[in-house]
């Protein structure tokens, strides 16, 4: 009994020093053939056998079986790399524990030096022990019933419209625009005829670029930080916000829009959102408090021209019904 304690004591120890003073410098961040978890895991183990023998200390059987399972479960989850997911530790650990089992049954004076103290637990040999094991095993079954039972209330999954209906008209400085019919004043032409071409570096559309060129100045003394300088939403901020600034780039934003709807979005910004977007998470600020309607219109124009995207018209067959 007192050599198995001496035993507890001195593992104690090793497995301290080993697992907080070693077990760091045994795993560097570059693999190595000397200095890794395995080597550094065999050494424990060895060093674990010699102080034993060196000291003859001849624990108790039940000392080393214990050990031989936690060595294991050691193992598997601070040295085996990559780590394994738990199902597979579980059966990791029935097999070890059937080796465990098969060590310590070896031969019939092992298993029953193996038994005796359990066994004098039980009968009350070991009355202090008896106690202990006979108040804590109800009050631990009690606890897991009744982790098991209690109710657990996950949270919500947050189911946000991206791109909700907008409304039949919004009021931007003072003006109530219908969204239905409304249309970028920078790209109808003197004819009020509705743009839907890219006329991009043509020299005939010198106005054009005009308005465009204004419009990037718009962006990028406002927007480029949330939706990035290339309006991809990799602005410097974009990281801490949830849900992320608008890509523009991937097709399923503007590409997809009304340029009417962008009005409504870049004026009235995430206050604006009805109640199905969460406007409460929503960065986007409403921009009709700092840009003339000027701006926004010209602003949309160069997100486009930028882009290389058509605006979403109900001119045209194939875009009926949004
Ligand atoms: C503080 C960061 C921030 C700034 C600055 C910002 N935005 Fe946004 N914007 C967002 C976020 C976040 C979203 C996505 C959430 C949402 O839809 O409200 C968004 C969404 C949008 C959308 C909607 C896209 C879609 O697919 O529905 C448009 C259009 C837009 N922004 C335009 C602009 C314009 C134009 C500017 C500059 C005048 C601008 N944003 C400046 C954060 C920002």
């Amino acid at each position: 009994m007192n050599k198995t304690l001496v035993a507890t004591i001195i593992l104690a120890v090793v497995v301290g020093v080993f697992h907080y003073v070693l077990f760091p410098i045994f795993t560097p961040k570059g693999f190595s053939w000397v200095l890794n978890q395995y080597v550094y895991f065999l050494i424990l183990v060895l060093s674990i056998v010699a102080y034993n023998l060196i000291l003859k200390l001849k624990p108790a059987m039940a000392w080393r079986g214990g050990v031989v399972w936690l060595t294991g479960l050691y193992f598997y989850k601070f040295i085996l790399y990559p780590p394994v997911p738990w199902t597979l530790l579980i059966t990791y650990m029935m097999l070890w524990s059937i080796g465990t089992f098969l060590y310590i049954s070896q031969d019939e004076d092992t298993f029953r030096e193996f038994r005796a103290p359990l066994v004098k637990v039980v009968t009350g040999e070991y009355k202090f022990a008896r106690i202990i094991v006979f108040t804590l095993m109800p009050l631990l079954v009690g606890f897991a019933t009744y982790q098991s039972l209690i109710p657990k209330f996950a949270e919500p999954v947050e189911l946000r419209t991206v791109h909700p209906a907008p409304p039949a008209t919004t009021k931007v400085h003072g003006k109530t625009y219908g969204l239905e019919d409304l249309q970028n004043p920078y790209r109808v032409d003197e004819q009020d005829n509705y743009k839907d071409s890219f006329p991009f570096l043509d020299a005939d559309k010198q106005e054009y670029m005009k308005f465009v060129t204004e419009g990037g100045t718009v962006f990028f003394q406002n927007c480029h930080y949330c939706h990035g300088d290339q309006l991809n939403g990799l602005g410097m901020f974009s990281h801490v916000f949830n849900p992320t600034p608008a890509n523009f780039v991937d097709p399923g934003t503007i590409a997809m829009l009304r340029e009417s709807f962008l009005f409504w979005r870049v004026s009235k910004g995430g206050p604006g959102l009805p109640n199905e977007s969460t406007p409460w998470s929503s960065a986007m600020p409403p921009w009709e408090e700092h840009l003339t309607t000027e701006q926004i219109w010209k602003v949309i124009l160069f997100e486009y021209w930028y882009t290389g995207w058509h605006p979403r018209t109900f001119d045209d067959e194939s875009s009926v019904g949004e």
